[in-house]
């Protein structure tokens, strides 16, 4: 097989895998560090999803009213439904405030305040005095702020000399012996192979959004980094919690930030009635996301769903003075314009709750290395192989993600990868040589794709895939639903034997980029929808209609996930109940209070 491609090898201190936000920090974080480090994507740099992010970045910098990293703390070990790792939280809420100005050092062109501070505005479940008032913690530059935020990670990373390697699809990871040494990747430009050595490969994948029909991803959002996990053998984590984002346009799916409701907008049914005061009569419209999203699909289920359908609700902010609109709104003002044909300062935007966020993803400690059980450790460090981003479950966001703790994760956990990997690593330390079949697998099963003689189309498969997955993952579960969506997924998967494939070169292949993308979303499908099943019980974004309450005493656990021989098999970690100072006293967990 070897002989038939073409391979360059090329050795590295680390390689960091993806270019969205996380991917970017790590790389010149590494750099500024003395690594030699390579950074490879799919797609150009300032392509990459966190592009998409709209409304801001969470840090507790008290610009806009009295703030404090450990409300944000209490806030994040609440929002996450008790199942956040809650030494992993309060790293990032302390060090989000560090964090947040260094990108300001870096030049991320934030809005401001009439004092030159950076602005601040309302989202949901951010809360002063442990719950009592509401916080202004999330830092905006207008509603284009993870474009603002990547733009300015790409220039730093240009102004360090990182190392790109653009448009380049990674295969696999290579691993020896338990330990990661690499990846063995595919250059789009030329179709050569490549082999990337390094001491430690570190996965800045994103998540995967594009397994469901109507989603807030971009299409590149296929969760390459997990796959390639759960391909070698190790396990992921919590895969049932998927984020439902209250406010996606009916249709499109185009996020319409949380930002929006931040500002004073808010959302109402076919009567006209400001529904979220029923549901969380304290936090309102910004209750947390699982809330709201559960909230818009009881309203249409009770027959109140507004449109000719009756299957959405309105979002308002024809209300707002327009200056203000056009200020700190500008994005969904266009957004709404083009994909609903709305003008927001006149009528309301359609929306629907939208796939929009995994919590689950690749299990790591707080240091962005990721971890195992084996041997009765539910801590295992793999050694040579990290994860950041929301390709990691470190876990932060636990059973629910509060809106703009993503951005704040992609940067507090990019630099904590580079800081570890500097401890970790001498620069320069000599590779051993690699198996002589170290990459036999995953160059056989990347060529077996490439020449699929099949007669079933990747379109095809990745359709009925995500029309299952919309259904029976969907924001409320049953045992039923998910039984049969486990029936259904399992066989869509198999139909991937028959996968036929037109384009068999490897110059800018995108018949064989989708194919390989698709492989990675219908395992990350099996897990989900195997996880879903599982959990008898409801926490965060898992809503069971059968298993109603959260249940503490049996699943306070973090899920497991291996997928072997075409079966998921499952086991437990135990959620870090402990911090990591004495700072805060986080109280036991109890009833949520909206
Ligand atoms: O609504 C939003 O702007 C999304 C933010 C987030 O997911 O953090």
């Amino acid at each position: 097989m070897k002989d038939k491609y073409k391979i360059i090898t090329h050795e590295h201190d680390v390689l960091v895998v993806g270019a969205g936000g996380a991917g970017l920090r790590a790389t010149f974080g590494m750099v500024e560090k003395g690594l030699k480090t390579a950074c490879i994507s799919k797609v150009f740099p300032t392509r990459s999803h966190t592009v998409a992010a709209q409304g801001g970045i969470s840090a507790a910098l008290g610009n806009n009213g009295e703030d404090d990293w450990r409300w944000h703390m209490y806030d994040t070990v609440k929002g996450s439904d008790w199942l956040g790792d809650q030494d992993a939280i309060e790293y990032m809420c302390r060090e989000a405030i560090p964090a947040v100005l260094e990108l300001e050092h870096y030049g991320v062109p934030f809005s401001r305040n009439k004092d030159g501070k950076i602005y601040q505005r309302a989202f949901g479940g951010m809360t002063t005095h442990f719950g009592e008032g509401t916080a202004q913690r999330t830092c905006a530059a207008a509603d284009v702020t993870g474009h603002a935020i990547l733009h300015t990670l790409y220039q730093q990373s240009l102004k360090h000399h990182a190392e790109f390697f653009i448009e380049y699809i990674v295969i696999d990871l290579i691993m020896e012996a338990g330990t990661c040494r690499g990846v063995l990747a595919w250059c789009l430009e030329d179709g050569s192979l490549h082999v990337f050595k390094a001491h430690t490969t570190v996965l800045a994948t994103g998540g995967y959004g594009r397994c469901f029909f109507s989603c807030t991803s971009a299409h590149t959002v296929t969760g390459d980094g997990s796959a390639m996990v759960l391909r070698a053998g190790l396990a992921l984590q919590d895969m049932e919690f998927i984020q439902f984002h209250p406010t996606g346009i009916y249709g499109a799916g185009c996020l319409i930030t949380e930002g929006v409701r931040g500002e004073g907008g808010y959302l109402t049914n076919s009567k006209g009635e400001r529904f979220m005061e029923t549901y969380a009569p304290h936090a309102k419209d910004l209750a947390s996301r699982d809330v709201v999203s559960r909230a818009i699909t009881m309203e249409v289920n009770a027959g109140r769903g507004v449109g000719a359908e009756s299957d959405h609700a309105y979002l308002h902010i024809h209300h707002l003075d327009p200056a203000i609109i056009h200020e700190r709104l500008p994005g969904i003002t266009e957004t709404a314009r083009i994909f609903a044909d709305v003008d927001v300062t006149q009528e309301p935007i359609p929306v629907i709750p939208t796939v929009h966020y995994n919590m689950g993803g690749i299990p790591t400690n707080y240091k962005a290395e990721v971890v195992t059980r084996q041997d009765g450790d539910p801590d295992k460090v793999v050694p040579g192989l990290m994860a950041i981003g929301e390709t990691a479950c470190v876990s932060v966001h636990g059973a629910n993600r509060l809106g703009s703790n993503s951005l704040l994760d992609l940067v507090v956990f990019g630099r904590a990868a580079a800081i570890r990997c500097a401890e970790l690593i001498k620069p320069g330390t000599p590779h051993k040589p690699l198996a002589t079949d170290a990459y036999d697998k995953a160059l056989a099963r990347f060529d077996g794709i490439r020449f699929a003689k099949g007669s079933t189309p990747t379109a095809n498969i990745r359709l009925q895939m995500q029309k299952t997955m919309q259904k029976h993952a969907a924001v409320f579960r049953t045992a039923d639903l998910l039984a049969a969506g486990e029936q259904k997924i399992a066989q869509i998967r198999d139909s991937f034997h028959d996968v036929q494939l037109t384009d068999h070169s490897l110059i800018w292949n995108t018949d064989l980029v989708e194919a390989l993308e698709l492989t990675n979303l219908l395992d990350l499908s099996m897990v989900t929808m195997a996880a879903a099943a599982n959990r008898t019980e409801s926490r965060g974004g898992h809503a069971r209609d059968d298993f109603p309450e959260r249940d503490d005493e049996n699943w306070l656990k973090h899920t497991l996930l291996w997928l072997e021989n075409n079966h998921v098999q499952i086991d437990y970690r135990p959620v870090h109940m402990y911090t990591l100072t004495d700072e805060v006293d986080m109280i036991p967990p109890k009833k949520r209070v909206y």
